[in-house]
């Protein structure tokens, strides 16, 4: 099979290469999967340059999620029940930039019909996150106001439309002045450019002094600095990405006088526990049915923004991550 190479970590348009593998052989309780599309997320690109959480032995295939029709199981009855259909190939170990993955059964979700490869393709990551921090960690009211960062990203956006669905008030940080008029368009409730003055002075602008009770932020630096610096007392923060990769400057009185709360998040963590226990499988199917019916009314719909065959692969990797640019890159694999 083709698959997608690294034997160094690097810049990707660098270390990645097209290669000719062994077919990989599904073992006990897992299955393979004849992949179709795989999105380039931010996350595979920090694993290809090293700065990821977890790290894979190299030579490594990235790859989290993408779409794929199960074409052999190993022995065991749940990849039996998937066997020739098309699902979510959920891959936390990464690898499904190739022709084939293998993941455990448990992790190829059946996906209903209706729904385009294209958006299944992106199904798990950014839809699953927005509803882990907005709706069960953060648990936003109707009415509040919440503060995010990178808010042009594919998850900014869900974050914004989520906002409309639940009732929910969004402020967004972009860095281009430009792409303030755009993301209003998209249903923004207030929209500030981190270019245009301290982000701090002109969030109380919009919601008044004391400062915002929830906040998200996935760039860090003086981004994830000033939205700290826009809590009001008692409010809560959550980080999710380092965009950026610079550190977050926090001043402790601050978390100590008026109680404002700062902690991460990481989906890898979140989902093993969600998933865990007696009513683990009923929760996790039903999370994956919510995201199926937010993704049919376009709330947590993905945007493509380029598909790419894997031969192009440092194309691909560069307009990931061009800026201005909308929309998911996706790999296009095979067809079915
Ligand atoms: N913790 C978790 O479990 C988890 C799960 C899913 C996603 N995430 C994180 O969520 C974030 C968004 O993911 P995505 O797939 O939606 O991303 P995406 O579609 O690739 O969008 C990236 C966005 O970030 C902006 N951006 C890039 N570098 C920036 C910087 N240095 N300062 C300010 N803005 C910057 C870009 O702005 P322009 O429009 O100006 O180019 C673009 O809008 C990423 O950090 C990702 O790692 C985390």
């Amino acid at each position: 099979m083709k698959a997608i190479v690294f034997d160094r970590f690097g810049e990707p348009d660098e270390v990645l290469s097209v290669r000719v593998l062994a077919d990989p052989e599904p073992g006990p309780g897992e299955v393979r999967a004849r992949m179709l599309f795989s999105p380039i997320n931010p996350s595979d690109l920090l694993v290809v340059r090293g700065r990821y959480g977890v790290l894979p032995k190299l030579p490594a295939t990235p790859g989290f999620e993408g779409v794929g029709v199960i074409d052999k199981a190993g022995p065991g009855l749940l990849g039996k029940l998937v066997l020739g259909r098309r699902v979510a190939v959920l891959n936390n170990r990464g690898g499904n930039w190739a022709e084939y993955a293998v993941i455990p059964a448990r992790q190829a979700v059946r996906i209903p019909d209706d729904l385009p490869d294209e958006q299944i393709a992106s199904f798990f990551v950014n839809p699953a996150t927005v509803l882990a921090l907005v709706r069960h960690e953060l648990k936003v009211p109707r009415g509040e106001w919440l503060l995010q960062s990178a808010a042009g990203s594919a998850l900014g956006r869900m974050i914004i439309k989520l906002g409309q669905h639940d009732g929910f008030l969004t402020i967004n940080v972009v860095r281009r002045k430009g792409a303030i008029d755009e993301i209003k368009s998209a249903g923004a409730d207030a929209v500030i450019s981190s270019s245009e003055g301290p982000i701090e002075d002109q969030v109380r602008r919009i919601v008044g002094s004391s400062g915002v009770k929830y906040a998200l932020d996935c760039v860090g630096g003086d981004v994830g600095t000033a939205l700290f610096n826009s809590l009001a007392p008692g409010g809560r923060m959550i980080v999710y990405g380092t965009l950026s990769n610079e550190p977050i400057r926090i001043d402790p009185r601050l978390m100590i006088a008026e109680k404002r709360i700062v902690e991460g998040f990481w989906l890898g963590h979140w989902m093993p526990k969600l998933s865990h226990g007696a009513l683990g499988i009923p929760k996790a199917l039903g999370l994956f049915h919510e995201i199926a019916n937010l993704i049919r009314s376009g709330v947590l719909a993905t945007e493509t923004g380029g598909v790419f065959a894997l031969d192009d692969i440092a194309d691909a990797a560069r307009q990931a991550e061009a800026v201005g640019r909308r929309g998911k890159v996706l790999l296009r694999i095979g067809t079915k």
